[in-house]
């Protein structure tokens, strides 16, 4: 018989700390972890822009603080990248390994806090069967999450994803000893940020709002034998939601501004708030089709997550308006369209018109045929997204293969 959870479990950043200028307390941090050596670790793009400048500025300062830098971070970092991390870490002994950057930069940052404190490599945190799936031991090196960009929810998430490009391959270490100690968001910090990456990212904040909020709540979901097997995911709450709803009423109301103008600080710290909020809110109750969708896209196609992301959302919103109604309607209403004395029908509608029109306004493709994608591709595309039950598990709508099929024709 079926029993459902009534018991549910919220984790994020140890710490975290907001506003304009707060980087230049980063002397503070790192002398109140006991330490005068840290790592930064990082990519070229951002040093080129500036910001490790902007971030190592205030400890340059410091006598009695050691920096060293590595900038050899890519998108959808490889194992070697880690690995050449891992590796300067144990040259130079850090006392705080700080991620500065988008999602891929913190994520190696928070796996060198893990393997350089525990040792051995990294493959044996990876679960089987392509590594040993060793749990993290305890708490790692304190790890400093920057994110420079407005979008991933990286600097709260426990998560890193690694590319065995090799064997065609992403996999992951999750472990709730790999929350970073303390997630540092400024928000002068994305500025700098194009347009396009600013479109994508916060399109993909939006998504990551959209979805947690439109998620199964916990208490549909099964009750774990052992409560140590209680997914990270375990489904929307009371506290998810709050999060979710003021983020997606942030980004319908600054995106467009944070795009026209980077250098509208108010936009930019309200999309900053609103990607740190989004993180918070999915990283506990989890994601749905939309990013299960992109995934194989991204595999193939290698289109920047946010802008995958975005072309296949509205589609996603109009097959699952028939599992929440009311959710779709309050997006709509939280993106500013008036919804008054609608059917349900046309006010779902009306939340994923909203979508695409803010997509569009800020420059993102239209639909997934300008990313490449065609029409044969689509059924290895369903095929491959069915193996993300993790994600899949959340979304509102039962799914099967031929409704994936039909979301993705859809966004064509
Ligand atoms: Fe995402």
């Amino acid at each position: 018989m079926f029993e459902p959870d009534t018991v549910w479990e919220f984790s994020m950043a140890n710490r975290v700390k907001f506003g304009t200028g707060s980087v230049s307390e980063l002397p503070t941090e790192i002398r109140s972890r006991d330490g005068d050596t840290a790592l930064i670790v990082t990519d070229e793009g951002v040093k080129e822009a500036g910001v490790i400048d902007q971030v190592t500025a205030p400890l340059r300062q410091q006598e009695d603080i050691d920096v060293e830098v590595f900038a050899g971070v890519e998108p959808d970092p490889s194992l070697k990248i880690f690995e050449a991390a891992i590796s300067v870490a144990r040259e130079i002994e850090p006392d705080v390994v700080i991620g500065v950057g988008g999602g891929s930069s913190i994520d190696v940052a928070k796996t060198t806090g893990v393997v350089y404190k525990y040792g051995g490599e990294i493959l044996d945190y990876v679960a089987p069967p392509t590594g040993d799936g060793k749990p993290v031991p305890g708490p790692t090196l304190p790890v400093i999450a920057i994110p420079t960009t407005a979008g991933t929810g990286s600097e709260t998430s426990p998560v890193s994803v690694i590319s065995l490009p090799d064997r065609k391959l992403k996999v992951g270490i999750s472990s709730k000893h790999q929350y970073p100690d303390l997630a540092l968001v400024d928000p002068s910090l994305t500025v700098s940020l194009p347009p396009g990456p600013t479109a994508s990212s916060g399109m993909d904040a939006l998504s990551h709002a959209i979805e947690s909020y439109t998620t199964r709540r916990f208490d549909t979901k099964p009750r774990p034998e052992d409560p140590a097997d209680r997914p990270d995911y375990n489904g929307r709450t009371i506290l998810t939601d709050q999060l979710a709803r003021k983020a997606i009423e942030l980004i319908a109301d600054n995106l467009r501004r944070a795009v026209n103008n980077g250098s509208d600080l108010e936009a930019r710290r309200n999309m900053s708030l609103a990607s740190l909020m989004a993180g918070i809110a999915f990283t506990n109750a989890g994601l749905g089709a939309t990013h299960a969708m992109a995934y194989p896209v991204a595999g193939e196609h290698h289109t920047p997550h946010g802008v995958t992301i975005a072309t296949l959302l509205p589609a996603v919103m109009r097959f699952n308006a028939t599992g929440a109604f009311d959710r779709y309607d309050e997006i709509a209403r939280l993106m500013g369209e008036d919804v008054e004395g609608l059917s349900r029908d046309a006010a779902a509608e009306k939340a994923a018109t909203a979508v695409a029109k803010l997509a569009s306004d800020v420059g993102i493709p239209e639909n997934l045929t300008e990313l490449g994608v065609t029409e044969d591709e689509i059924a290895a595309f369903a095929e491959d997204t069915m193996e993300i039950q993790r994600l899949l598990v959340g979304n509102p709508r039962r799914v099967e293969q031929v409704d994936v099929e039909h979301i993705f024709q859809q966004s064509l």
